[in-house]
């Protein structure tokens, strides 16, 4: 199936790390141009280079908070500059799990950090939503992709999980706003993914338990493990990117709105 990627122009935030990166490379494997966003500027150059010598596609670095409307905005306008347009915006910009400040018990919660989660996660996505519909308006196609996680199903952390949530509602409630436009907006909710840091926490919860980690992701995948999934194994940070690129894509019209897990099916309880 031919995605109609090629020659489409992408904005993706967190592309200098984890899924986000995964998503620009997978974006530009099908013949998109990405600028990626991120603050740290020496990593996103290095991001850059590595992506566009692997695809041969144009990968920008651009540097900008997404907790701050001036430096989205600035950020939106370069990447429509020097890339031609905009066609996709992915928002995976923002470190996973919440503050441990911000998680609970309720007694305990720091209300500038919970706060600040909001900050980046929810405003962050929606001023870069923002800042993109008016380019997506004009040429009348345009994409959003959200990504979100699995913690918004799980009550229990009261930063994390509840910004999480946010993402879905603003995904739907763009949907509908933007949809007359031939934009869609969609939301993925990863769950726990392999990304750079997985060695590091692995190693750290074996050290806690004194085994190997391996032991530690085999006994998590095992069938009657409450962390597993029905695939039996940790999801690849790529295997998220593949679902993403297909919401990206011209072949997507069908889905606005809505909320697609890539989980590979952890938990039991059945949505209808
Ligand atoms: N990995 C998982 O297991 C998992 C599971 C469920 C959901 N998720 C969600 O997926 C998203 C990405 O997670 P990840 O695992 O890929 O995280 P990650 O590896 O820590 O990467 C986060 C990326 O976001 C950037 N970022 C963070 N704060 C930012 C800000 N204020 N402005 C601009 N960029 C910012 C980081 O770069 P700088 O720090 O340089 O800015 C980095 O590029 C998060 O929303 C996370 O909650 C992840």
């Amino acid at each position: 199936m031919d995605l109609g990627l090629r020659g489409k122009h992408a904005i993706v935030t967190g592309g200098s790390l984890g899924i986000g990166k995964a998503i620009a490379r997978e974006l530009a494997r099908e013949g998109a141009d990405v600028a990626i966003v991120a603050r740290t500027k020496d990593r996103l150059e290095a991001a850059a280079k590595e992506l566009s010598g692997e695809t041969g596609r144009r990968i920008i670095p651009l540097a900008a908070d997404v907790t701050s409307r001036e430096q989205v905005e600035a950020m939106v306008a370069q990447a429509a500059t020097q890339l031609g347009g905009v066609h996709i915006l992915v928002n995976s910009g923002s470190a996973p799990g919440g503050s441990t400040t911000a998680t609970g018990p309720i007694e305990t919660v720091v209300d500038e950090d919970l706060l600040q989660d909001f900050n980046v996660k929810y405003v962050g996505a929606l001023r870069c939503a923002r800042a993109v519909i008016p380019y997506m308006k004009e040429q009348r196609w345009g994409r959003i992709i959200n990504i979100s996680g699995t913690n918004a199903r799980n009550a229990g952390n009261l930063s994390g999980g509840a910004r999480n949530t946010s993402l879905v509602h603003l995904s739907k409630t763009l949907a509908l706003q933007v949809g007359k436009y031939g934009i869609t907006v969609n939301c993925v909710h990863p769950g726990i993914t392999r990304t750079e840091r997985t060695p590091r926490l692995l190693a750290a919860r074996a050290k806690e338990l004194g085994i190997a980690p391996e032991e530690v992701e085999r006994r998590d995948y095992a069938e009657d493990s409450p962390r597993g999934n029905a695939i039996g194994r940790m999801v690849d940070a790529t295997e998220v990117a593949y679902v993403t690129v297909f919401l990206a894509s011209d072949k997507a019209w069908a889905v606005s709105g809505e909320l697609i897990v890539a989980t590979g099916g952890a938990g039991r309880a059945v949505y209808y």
